[in-house]
């Protein structure tokens, strides 16, 4: 899908989710390779904490086995799981609403991943232009199986939890596509509508440049994190790159590196980035600097102080990862069932060797997409009805594919 058609797409989303948020479930997630800063804060953070207030089921994954897509090995891994989970409750995530986990804490999710990936071609995960685009800037001299495959584990995390909804940036959407692919494939190869064919929600956040004017990134050391305090947060911004013209003005295309600061400013602000740029005017790159500095420093002031409450008790907080990796795994061991049972493995010990028992665990809502909206329900009681079929060795008539 285009960038303009997604946009479209998306801002019909936002009406959907005005009207009922209850009839999504979100999957969204981070690798742990360093601090959230303040472009995931506008970017995608705020975003989360909104739909979740709104009242949409949220499944956040920290994507510990993607972090191995660039680099052999991942380097303290523990220290930033626990700064995500940090940033994740300071920004207002409520582990009583969301589910938080990891990768590698629920092994059904990861087995999705055999499945899937008989369903994509070799060319179509070449072709992926931000796998391309990370290959290019990747550490590894060779280009690994991981690599070329983690879009396809994607797909098994947005799945495994029947998501229908992915909030992304731009450079995620094609990620989005190949689980759409999957889903689809999944569905009509299978014949049974497992999967639904999930939606990518594009932030309306525009994008800001790191402190040197590139792409603001965890691994380019340009950020303005989170959890920095006030005097770090100060130093970076007197590091940043501008230029050498004086008045200050809003023009990201000819000067992207200060009107990045400008519109952060204004993000923090609440204000237009036009009118923030009038005020400094002559004022030049240190007023900017100066406003800018208290901006963010006002802003992210309580959410650094709740990141610091937490930070104190790391007990809840891995607790918080345990039961989020509870939850996860029992809704990945009903999903990984279902799939199996469709594709006539149904003999595999998962749910219990017994059909009565498998049978029950379906009727019990085994299928976790039996969300409000009256196509999740379809889905579901289809899917009952060929799990039954299954187990019971009855045949059942279906009216092919809806979608
Ligand atoms: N690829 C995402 C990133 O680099 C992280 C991620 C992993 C993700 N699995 C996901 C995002 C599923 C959305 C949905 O930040």
């Amino acid at each position: 899908m285009s960038t303009t058609l997604a946009r479209r797409r998306s801002a019909e989303l936002q009406e959907l989710i005005g009207a009922d948020a209850g009839v999504f479930r979100i999957l969204t997630g981070d690798r742990p390779t360093g601090l959230l800063h303040v472009g995931h804060y506008f970017g995608t953070l705020q975003n989360r904490v909104r739909l979740q207030d709104l009242g949409t089921e949220i499944f956040v994954v920290i994507a510990d086995y993607q972090v191995l897509t660039d680099r052999d090995t991942a380097e303290r891994l523990d220290e930033h799981v626990t700064g995500l989970l940090l940033d994740y409750l300071a920004i207002g995530i409520d582990p009583a609403r969301t589910v938080i986990f990891a990768h590698s804490a629920v092994p059904a999710l990861n087995q999705l991943l055999l499945p899937f990936l008989s369903l994509v071609s070799v060319p179509e995960l070449s072709r992926n232009p931000t796998v391309k685009d990370e290959i290019s800037h990747s550490r590894q001299s060779a280009v690994s199986g991981l690599m070329l495959t983690y879009p396809v584990h994607q797909a098994a995390d947005i799945l495994f939890c029947k998501a229908n909804l992915v909030p992304v940036g731009q450079d995620q959407l094609p990620h989005v596509e190949t689980t759409r692919l999957v889903a689809r494939r999944f569905n009509q190869r299978f014949g049974v509508p497992v999967f639904p064919l999930p939606d990518a929600l594009l932030s309306a956040a525009p994008l800001l440049l790191g402190t040197d004017g590139a792409k603001m990134s965890k691994s380019r050391g340009n950020t303005i994190p989170l959890a920095a305090t006030a005097d770090q947060t100060a130093g970076l911004i007197r590091g940043a790159r501008t230029d050498a013209i004086r008045h200050i003005t809003y023009d990201p295309d000819a000067r992207p590196e200060v009107s990045s600061l400008v519109l952060l400013a204004a993000l923090c602000l609440g204000r237009d980035p036009h009118e923030v740029a009038a005020d400094i005017g002559d004022g030049g790159a240190a007023a900017l600097k100066g406003t800018l500095t208290c901006a963010v420093n006002e802003m992210l002031a309580p959410v650094r102080a709740r990141r610091a409450e937490y930070a104190r008790d790391l007990g809840y907080v891995r607790r918080v990862l345990r039961e989020g990796n509870e939850r996860a795994n029992e809704i990945a061991a009903a999903t990984l069932a279902e799939v199996l049972t469709v594709m006539g493995m149904g003999y595999r010990d998962l749910c219990g060797a017994d059909p009565a028992h498998l049978r029950a665990k379906i009727y019990a809502g085994g299928c976790p997409s039996g969300g409000a909206s009256s196509w999740a329900r379809w889905i579901t009681w289809k899917t009952k009805k060929r799990l039954h079929a299954a187990v019971t060795g009855e045949t059942v008539v279906t009216r092919g594919l809806q979608r």
